[in-house]
């Protein structure tokens, strides 16, 4: 599938609950988010079928995401479904990471090829006062399971925030000289709890380069451009370190992706609060043509760009039920 803007769209995101099972402070308030009921959530059979169709659309990546996606059950019944769909040729998961212990291996079999892991500090404190409540040491029981099931590579993706975690770029960075991970910046954007987010506490790339060079030479990695990162290893490091940035150099351009959410809607950007109804649509007996015209109707409405840098700019739907 081809845009307007002549962007080859093949990458879906796919979230599967927007539950939860921690409250990371940019993500959400202390209370949560209501919940979306239960009867609205897409079945896992409803899901599947939207990727086949989509997969004869062109969309050959999937990746799942939540909330925080192992806190559904029957995640590997979801996974090998999508797995046998022809035209998929990859399927990822963004996670917390923390019941990913007890779940790598089963994901693994099922079918996953790789895995995301959202981790914004490496302190035990930090991490449980950042997410209010999680356990690092679950986590990183829950990585070191993810690599022995073959989850490769391992990807860690990190929200540096000026005066909140921002001391902690260069242990992350340093992180990649030993263990063979993906460490990626990712800009704090604009999107999540009202108060929280400001434009000064968002530490461009440039600026989290700049701290990471002050320990090593980066050296770029060519060739590697599956998406939005920007590659570079240190001098003789196993992993490497990858530069997110939606704000500071959008890569609108080179964007790929739809987004599922969990109770069916589609959403052709991120930053924009247009949603397409797959769900009623189904509902009404839509045969896989007609689904695949909402499709392709999504993709037509991508818009351009978010234009940040131009609009001040609220999204109403939360972040944990869009899936980052
Ligand atoms: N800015 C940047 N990244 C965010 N994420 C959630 N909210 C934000 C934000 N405001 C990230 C999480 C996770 C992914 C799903 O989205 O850290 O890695
Ligand atoms: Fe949950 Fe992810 Fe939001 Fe944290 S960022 S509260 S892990 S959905």
């Amino acid at each position: 599938m081809k845009d307007r803007f002549n962007r080859k769209i093949d990458y879906l995101r796919v979230s599967i609950t927007d539950r939860c099972n921690l409250r990371c402070i940019y993500c959400m308030p202390a209370e949560g988010v209501r919940p979306i009921e239960h009867r609205d959530i897409l079945r896992y059979e409803e899901m599947v079928r939207i990727v086949r169709i989509a997969a004869g659309y062109g969309i050959t990546n999937v990746r799942l995401t939540g909330g925080e996606p192992l806190v559904r059950k029957g995640l590997p019944t979801l996974i090998k479904a999508v797995r046998e769909i022809d035209g998929i040729k990859s399927i990822s998961l963004t996670t917390n990471g923390v019941l990913l212990k007890g779940y790598a291996h089963i994901l693994s079999s099922s079918g996953l090829d790789r895995i995301n892991i959202s981790l914004d500090s490496l302190r035990p404190d930090r991490y449980r006062e950042i997410t209010r409540g999680g356990s690092i040491a679950e986590v990183w029981q829950g990585i070191e399971e993810a690599e022995k099931a073959g989850l490769n590579p391992i990807k860690i993706n990190v929200v540096p925030i000026k005066g909140f975690n921002d001391d902690e770029i260069i242990p992350f960075a340093q992180l990649t000289i030993e263990k063979p991970y993906h460490v990626r910046f990712i800009e704090f954007m604009p999107i999540g709890p009202k108060d929280i987010w400001e434009r000064g506490k968002c530490i461009p790339c440039a600026r989290i380069k700049s701290i990471v060079q002050g320990i090593g030479r980066l050296e770029p990695v060519k060739g590697k451009k599956a998406g939005p990162a920007v590659y570079y290893r240190l001098e003789g490091a196993r992993g490497l370190i990858g530069f997110i940035s939606p704000i500071s150099n959008h890569f609108c351009s080179e964007c790929n992706r739809i987004r599922l959410t969990a109770d069916g809607k589609l959403r052709p950007c991120l930053f924009s609060d247009e949603e397409i109804d797959l769900k009623t649509a189904m509902q009404n007996g839509a045969s896989d043509e007609d689904i695949g015209r909402i499709l392709e109707g999504a993709v037509f409405s991508k818009p351009k760009g978010h234009g940040l840098d131009k609009r001040r700019f609220e999204v109403v739907r939360p972040m944990s039920r869009i899936g980052g």
